[in-house]
């Protein structure tokens, strides 16, 4: 069985996001699980805010190219997502709308989405941990094609959640993480023969 390429990314380009923290805990997990993984910090990936203007004179930015060639080269991802007011932050949006848009006219559409897996995350400051935005994120991926997980994980509190070596620190917590980066890692192996 082919080795799952995985992506692991965040919807904060923060220095600080606890989303990352989250991102990279679950990568890590992919990766002990047998996937091979990559960690994508969209702060390395500024696109403009999306106007159908700036793309009819311009094209798709380098940026967004960029990362979609990131998506492309995946089978699946592990998202870790913030939750603005409820919902999925304009970053994330941002970049899932310009990654929806073809950079040739040869391209087939979505490509970069569709048959993709996708395991969703979130953390917040909050008790609730983000379980909100999920709903949206997950809409948006199941609408452009993505096979998003049914098992999902919001961290409460993860401000605290985390200790120096990026670990999460309740070992419940953990757990949970692991068996969502494990399950992804095997049905994307099994989508993926
Ligand atoms: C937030 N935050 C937040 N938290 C939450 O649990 N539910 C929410 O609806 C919101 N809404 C919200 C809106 C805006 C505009 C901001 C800036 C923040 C707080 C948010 O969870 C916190 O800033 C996290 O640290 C953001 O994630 P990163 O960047 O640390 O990954």
């Amino acid at each position: 069985m082919a080795v799952p390429k995985i992506l692991a990314f965040a919807g904060s380009a923060r220095k600080e996001s606890i989303n990352k923290k989250l991102a990279q805990a679950a990568a890590t997990e992919a990766q002990a699980a047998g996937a091979e993984v990559t960690f994508l910090d969209l702060a390395d990936y500024p696109m403009p805010l999306y106007n159908q203007d700036l793309e009819d004179e311009s094209g798709l930015p380098d940026t967004a190219i960029a990362f979609k060639e990131q998506l492309i080269q995946h089978h699946g991802f592990i998202i870790a997502c913030p939750e603005y007011n409820g919902s999925i932050t304009p970053l994330l949006k941002n970049a899932i709308d310009w990654a929806t848009r073809p950079a040739s006219l040869s391209e087939p559409g979505l490509v970069c989405f569709k048959g993709k897996t996708a395991a969703l995350l979130a953390t917040s400051p909050g008790g609730i941990g983000g379980l909100r935005g999920l709903v949206h994120v997950r809409a948006i991926l199941s609408g452009i094609g993505v096979l998003v997980l049914p098992d999902q994980k919001a961290l409460p509190h993860g401000s605290q959640a985390f200790n120096d070596q990026g670990q999460i620190k309740e070992p419940a917590q953990a757990e949970a993480i692991r068996a969502i980066a494990q399950k992804l890692v095997a049905i994307t192996a099994k989508l993926n023969p």
